[in-house]
């Protein structure tokens, strides 16, 4: 496999980023100069950490700041309509997102549709999203989905249980503030499934099909870094390692950012939301199951990444998620919604974008290795 184009059809980017530690203190003196009233949503852990205190204490005094609190796991369709409901009763001028890539997706689609009379789900249905309403600004707290790189917003609709992305290029940050010492508090399970997903961020958009010289640049540092630094932040986060991370995961947003992703995403959206699984926590699972498939369509690929993290990849990947102490939420759990999620894994774009075509039989080989079971067929023993 041979990246030929340099650079991809357009090149987008958040507007501003600070990478600086300490930095997320001055979110607020920033935002400032996007209009005095906004709303910050953020994380309840943003909360226990002291994260949020430290950055509503410098506060300027003539910002008003309205506190909205994310309830917690993968992002659905009526967080956005709640968020932008509250932002719009507060003639938010701006939006801002403290918090993991949920509280991200939450936030810049609900800036982005902020003055929008529309049902938040007809764009998850397709339709168009306009130029978005309001400046969007990120601070993540974790290193995973990359969401402050890209415009983005991965969600589920709670009634049908579809989870799938929209975009729009107006939803890029306009501001990302990278402060590698929010990441001290992330809880160890946390940074090692969402590290995991950057990781399969890294690697799909580097074996991407629309992979350019620009996103192989950016993808294989993200790979180096995130190899090497993954499993010491998870055993003893310090600063060197925890700032490697992000530096990584960022780039890994970047880099899917224009060159998209492949079959892991196809099969980690449906599954789980299916199953309620952390996005991170599925992409692992599906992650070995991708290289295995994939490696005779890459080619000269697969031994640049076996450079980048210093051992054959599969082997290395099998190894990091035990020593993560990462265990398969599907192994052994009876399938169901098969064809429902063969379907979603077919119709997704990240399986579009993978290097080697999927076919429908190849789904079932994909869920017979995850779930441990015989896919040929719906099982007919729920949980
Ligand atoms: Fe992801």
């Amino acid at each position: 496999m041979k990246t030929e184009a340099i650079l991809p059809y357009e090149l987008a980017l958040p507007a501003r980023v600070i990478f600086e530690e300490g930095a997320s203190k001055r979110l607020l003196a920033e935002a400032a100069a996007f209009g005095s009233r906004g709303v910050l949503a953020h994380s309840r852990s943003a909360e226990k950490s002291g994260a949020l205190a430290r950055i509503l204490e410098n506060k300027p005094h003539s910002l008003n700041v309205l506190c909205w609190r994310y309830r917690g796991g993968e992002p659905r369709l009526t967080d956005v309509e709640e968020l932008r409901r509250v932002a719009f009763d507060f003639k938010a001028n701006w939006l801002a997102g403290l918090g993991g890539g949920s509280v991200l997706d939450t936030a810049k689609a609900a800036a982005g549709l902020l003055t929008s009379d529309r049902p938040v789900v007809e764009y998850h249905d397709g339709t168009s999203l306009p130029q978005s309403a309001a400046p969007f600004l990120a601070v993540p707290t974790t290193a995973g989905t990359g969401s402050e790189a890209t415009s983005v917003c991965v969600l589920t609709n709670p009634h049908t249980g579809v989870k799938k992305s929209f975009r729009h290029p107006s939803l890029f940050a306009k501001l990302v503030i990278l402060d590698s010492l929010l990441l001290q508090t992330c809880p160890p399970s946390v940074l090692a499934a969402s590290g995991m997903d950057a990781l399969t961020q890294a690697i799909e958009s580097f074996t991407s099909k629309y992979a350019t010289w620009l996103s192989d640049q950016l993808a294989s540092k993200a790979v180096e870094l995130i190899a090497s630094s993954l499993q010491p932040a998870y055993e003893s986060p310090n600063t060197t390692h925890l700032k490697s991370l992000l530096t990584g995961s960022f780039l890994a947003g970047v880099a899917l950012s224009h060159a998209r992703l492949g079959v892991v995403h196809g099969l980690a959206h449906p599954l789980g939301a299916r199953y309620g699984v952390p996005h991170g926590l599925a992409c692992s699972v599906c992650l070995p199951h991708a290289i295995e498939f994939n490696r005779p369509a890459i080619g000269s690929k697969y031994e640049t990444l076996c450079d980048l993290v210093g051992s054959d990849l599969l082997f290395f990947v099998e190894q990091l998620t035990l020593r993560l102490g990462i265990r398969s939420p599907f192994s052994g759990v009876p399938l169901r919604e098969r064809d429902t999620i063969i379907e979603e894994t077919l119709a997704s774009g990240s399986t579009k974008a993978n290097p080697r075509p999927v076919a429908r039989d190849d789904v079932v080989w994909f869920l017979e290795r995850i779930f441990n079971t015989d896919a040929s067929q719906e099982q007919q023993t729920g949980r």
